[in-house]
């Protein structure tokens, strides 16, 4: 007679899986693209961890649904990329209530209550904001007389929100930089293209610089120059946030000024937080992301390295 299979192991506790839903915003750019590898590659490679993922396709109720479906499934804890701030209070009550720690991964949320979430990690957008502005004056000169369009990303963001303001705060001191258009490109390529179509359309040759807040649109924003007829980088000076790689050749080619860095490997960091936290260690409220701005021979050397 065959001899019996043995009966398994059972479960103990070391062997349990830290289960983790994260609710990505989508994949609306090489940045969101970049974001997603990393947590896929940080959790999928440890036997210590079950991830559970799900893309919102850019929408708010489709995040709302996942949560609740990671509550439902009793996850060990939730990691959210919230497209928008507002509206969260009361699915990261339910959260709260059903003991799950919330981890912001990327942009933040507008809550009375921060004990709603246990930290975020991200970048400090508003600073990004800032150092798009003070390089565009640094490398155009002060006394430039200066028009800019804005392409903003998704309403409602916080990424946008904050990166208008940062910009903003950084030419306010100087009336020669004006910001004559602005309007949203969603964060795409394609929306950027877009809307720098309708800019160039209405103000044509009176736009000197473009703020992007992010390279997608930036990228765009080139295309649509391009085919207006003007050169990209030299007829109309660019700037625009992320830093990935696109952007970098498009700096070497001379057709992008300036992109300003916002890391979007952010899975260590998580998987740090997480452990730390299930050791009895609470994470810094805000665990902030390390970032440089790059343009000229700095970008040009930086791009055979850039992991995003
Ligand atoms: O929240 C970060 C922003 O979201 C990135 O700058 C942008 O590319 C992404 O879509």
């Amino acid at each position: 007679a065959p001899a019996p299979t043995p009966a398994p192991a059972p479960e103990t506790k070391a062997d349990k899986k830290i289960v983790l839903g994260f609710s990505q915003i989508g994949a609306e750019s090489g940045w969101r693209d970049a974001e997603t590898q990393s947590i896929k590659e940080t959790f999928g490679n440890d036997a210590q961890f079950e991830l559970k993922f799900s893309d919102a396709q850019q929408k708010q109720e489709n995040q709302i649904k996942a949560i609740r479906s990671f509550i439902a499934q009793k996850v060990d804890v939730i990691a959210l990329a919230p497209v928008v701030e507002s509206g969260w209070e009361p699915v990261l009550e339910e959260a709260k209530a059903a003991k799950i720690p919330v981890f912001l991964l990327d942009r933040t949320v507008k809550v009375n209550d921060e004990s709603l979430y246990t930290a975020f990690i991200g970048s400090d957008f508003i600073l990004e904001g800032q150092n798009a502005a003070k390089t565009m004056i640094e490398q155009l000169g002060a006394d430039k007389k200066v028009n800019i369009v804005e392409l903003q990303g998704t309403v409602g963001a916080s990424a946008a929100n904050d990166r208008k303001k940062g910009f903003e705060e950084g030419i306010k001191s100087n009336p020669n930089y004006k910001i004559i258009k602005s309007q949203t490109g969603d964060f795409t390529r394609a929306k950027g293209k877009e809307v720098m179509e309708a800019f160039l359309k209405s103000d044509g040759k009176n736009i000197h610089a473009v703020y992007a807040h992010n390279d997608d649109m930036a990228l765009g924003a080139i295309q649509a120059i391009e085919e207006y007829g003007l050169k990209p980088g030299k007829d109309i000076f660019i700037v625009s946030v992320d830093g990935v790689k696109a952007a970098f050749e498009a700096i070497k080619e001379g057709k992008l000024n300036v992109t300003v860095e916002c890391n979007p490997l952010l899975g260590p960091q998580l998987k740090k937080a997480i452990l730390d936290l299930k050791a009895g260690t609470q994470p810094p409220k805000w665990i902030k992301s390390e970032e440089g701005v790059f343009f000229g021979q700095k970008a040009i050397d930086a791009l055979p390295t850039r992991k995003y």
